[in-house]
């Protein structure tokens, strides 16, 4: 046993004998598991001493110090302190969460079960000295809210305050009528209805079970709210009088969307000619035919459309007539009328002192044109104002008014401009000039010769030439056959072309529109050649080499002609595409058709055309109108 320092010193101080009365307990020297240290330093002999458990600890100890011993007088062990089961509480769980049993200091949580919700604001329990804290808490079914509805929906399930898993059905009470969401909703755990609650609403069903619709817009819809449209496209575009058509308040149609044939019969007119060429195919909505009328009748427009009402405009073939003759110096004298029908022939006679003297008769023809009308002339032929252009030799030499027989021949004032008509004219006996009076305009020029311009020398090499002006070229080596020669630009051409030759083979073939790469030589002589088109040209023959044989060449290719895709294609409703588009021979373009129109039954909206030599072809037009815009 230990001594302290201070008995020790106290014993030698006092110098005294130590008796076992004297003899002290220390405290330090009482140590229990878990329990609380002792208050004094030391105890005397004979006191008692009582040890406290630590909080949370149940149990205690007494001591007595007895000759400088402790003696344990009672002993109950420190053991922490048990706060017994924490509690259940129905429709939910509780696990813990700190501690390993329900002993001092543990905690517990609880949870609801499923479609429960916990109304306690604490969820947990401690185990605490005077047992657990909180109350048990406690879990109470969820409700949903309270289903309402109005006069249309029908109701089955609890619709007041229902539970977690109840369902509630919902009907339409109204035939026409369709839940505007799902039938069927269920409450979650949480306590809200799995959806809306539906409405009921005014639907029109489209079932469409025709062949012939191709198409509904929109598409894949089959039930539609009051006041919605569908628009029902028929295969041949044909319609029952209608092609949109609009739910009503009572959940019908406003029309009943089927495909009914709008056809036009081919018509039955008088005087239609080739009836069954132009109105063959399918007439229905929407087609377009021109028509021919019969001789001597005449179309009254160039195109019908099959519309609801039929033909318009109606082809009808208005009867050819000849408008009245328009004859000056001239009086009528057989044959007036007010109605010139054709194949109607009248007289009329030349005032007195105008050709010819005695009755003409003319015809009205099948095209509605009267034949041989003669002017009544006074026998001189009209001279008119000359511009840019001069009487050069006149036959006789006198001056106006010209008589029959009278000759002009004419010049352009400026040789460089161009001549149009006949150099010569005569006055014919009734008047006229046997010709009309030449003009002069423009300007010409001849540009730079091409062809074969690889073989020449030029005494004046320029891009262009004036009219009358000559040009003298001298024929390269080997080519030299032939020295050189003169040519004259005439009229805005040339008098000829460069002639050289050498002694073995001709100058290769001209390609218009290509060109040649030499192949081989013999004495720089050119004896074979491949030819290639400029772009968008294409070559006729697949030929690699063309040879000179025997001082002849074999027949060379021709470069067909791209075709350009120009307005002319408006005519058969097809767009004009933007930009400048060329298309090489015997390819294909597609092009659309004009805005709400198409190409037959098919609804195809574009026309395939194929380029032949420089002629587009175009087998179809977009002769249907389109009803989807
Ligand atoms: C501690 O000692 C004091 C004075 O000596 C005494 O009054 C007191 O009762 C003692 N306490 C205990 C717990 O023995
Ligand atoms: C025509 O007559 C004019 C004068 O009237 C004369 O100058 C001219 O030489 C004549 N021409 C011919 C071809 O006789
Ligand atoms: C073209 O005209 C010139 C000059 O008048 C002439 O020498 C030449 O022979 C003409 N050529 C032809 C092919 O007519
Ligand atoms: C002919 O010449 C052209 C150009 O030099 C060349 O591309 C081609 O292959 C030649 N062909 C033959 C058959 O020699
Ligand atoms: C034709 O129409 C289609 C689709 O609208 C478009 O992509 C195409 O560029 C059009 N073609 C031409 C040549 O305009």
């Amino acid at each position: 046993m230990r001594v302290p320092v201070e008995i020790i010193s106290f014993s030698c101080f006092l110098f005294s004998v130590t008796s076992a009365q004297d003899q002290e307990c220390l405290g330090e020297d009482i140590v229990y598991e878990n329990a609380e240290p002792v208050a004094n330093i030391s105890y005397t002999d004979g006191e008692t001493v009582k040890v406290y458990c630590m909080t949370g600890y149940g149990g205690f100890y007494r001591l007595m110090c007895k000759n400088g011993q402790w003696l344990t007088l009672i002993a109950q062990r420190c053991l922490k302190k048990r706060c017994g089961h924490p509690g259940e509480t129905p429709n939910g769980d509780f696990k813990l969460i700190k501690g390993t049993d329900y002993t001092y200091g543990a905690t517990v949580q609880y949870t609801c079960k499923k479609g429960y919700e916990m109304t306690s604001r604490i969820n947990h329990r401690h185990c605490r000295i005077k047992g657990w804290d909180n109350s048990v808490p406690v879990c109470e079914e969820v409700r949903c809210p309270v289903i309402h509805t109005d006069g249309d929906v029908a109701v089955s399930g609890n619709t007041e305050e229902g539970t977690f898993g109840d369902v509630v059905h919902f009907e339409c009470v109204s035939s026409f009528k369709k839940l505007d969401g799902s039938s069927v909703i269920h409450c979650e755990e949480n306590g809200v209805w799995s959806g809306p609650v539906p409405q009921c609403i005014v639907t029109c069903q489209l079932d469409l079970t025709e062949p012939e619709v191709v198409k509904t817009i929109p598409w894949g819809k089959s039930f539609f709210k009051a006041g919605e449209t569908v628009e029902v496209i028929c295969k041949k575009q044909i319609y029952n009088k209608q092609e949109t058509f609009t739910c009503t308040d009572t959940g019908k149609w406003d029309y009943k969307p089927t495909c009914e044939e709008q056809k036009c019969e081919a018509p039955l007119n008088q005087h239609l000619y080739l009836l069954k060429y132009y109105f063959s195919g399918d007439l229905y909505l929407g087609a377009r035919r021109s028509y021919r009328c019969e001789s001597g009748y005449r179309e009254t427009a160039e195109v019908a459309t099959c519309t609801r009402d039929g033909w318009t405009p109606k082809p009808l073939c208005a009867e050819l007539m000849c408008d009245p003759p328009i004859i000056p110096n001239a009086q009528i004298v057989e044959g007036q009328t007010n109605a010139y029908k054709v194949s109607w022939s009248i007289k009329y006679k030349c005032n007195p002192g105008f050709e010819p003297e005695e009755p003409v008769k003319i015809t009205c023809d099948s095209k509605g044109q009267w034949t041989d009308i003669r002017k009544c002339s006074d026998g001189t032929c009209e001279e008119k104002e000359l511009k840019n252009i001069q009487i050069i030799f006149q036959y006789p030499n006198t001056t106006l008014p010209y008589k029959p027989g009278h000759i002009l021949v004419f010049r352009c004032t400026d040789d460089n401009m161009r001549f149009y008509g006949q150099r010569a004219i005569e006055c014919l006996p009734d008047g006229r000039w046997n010709y009309p009076y030449p003009q002069c305009g423009g300007t010409v020029q001849c540009s730079k010769p091409t062809k074969n311009v690889q073989f020449v020398t030029l005494s004046d090499e320029k891009t262009e030439y004036r009219n009358s002006e000559t040009l003298t070229y001298t024929c390269k080596e080997p080519y030299s056959k032939i020295p050189g020669g003169v040519l004259k630009c005439q009229n805005g051409n040339w008098n000829g072309t460069f002639d050289c030759q050498s002694t073995i083979c001709p100058p290769p073939p001209y390609l218009q529109h290509g060109d040649y790469n030499i192949n081989s030589t013999k004495d720089d002589v050119i004896t074979a050649v491949s030819y290639t088109c400029q772009s968008y040209f294409v070559l006729t023959k697949n030929q690699d080499v063309y040879k000179c044989v025997d001082g002849k060449w074999e027949t060379p290719p021709k470069c067909l002609k791209p075709c350009e895709i120009d307005d002319f294609v408006e005519q058969y409703n097809l767009k004009l595409p933007t930009g400048k588009v060329y298309i090489k021979h015997a390819e294909k373009y597609r092009l659309n058709c004009t805005d709400g129109w198409n190409a037959g039954n098919e609804i195809k909206e574009y026309v395939d055309v194929l380029c032949s030599n420089g002629q587009l072809q175009i087998d179809k037009s977009c002769d249907t109108q389109n009803k989807r815009k």
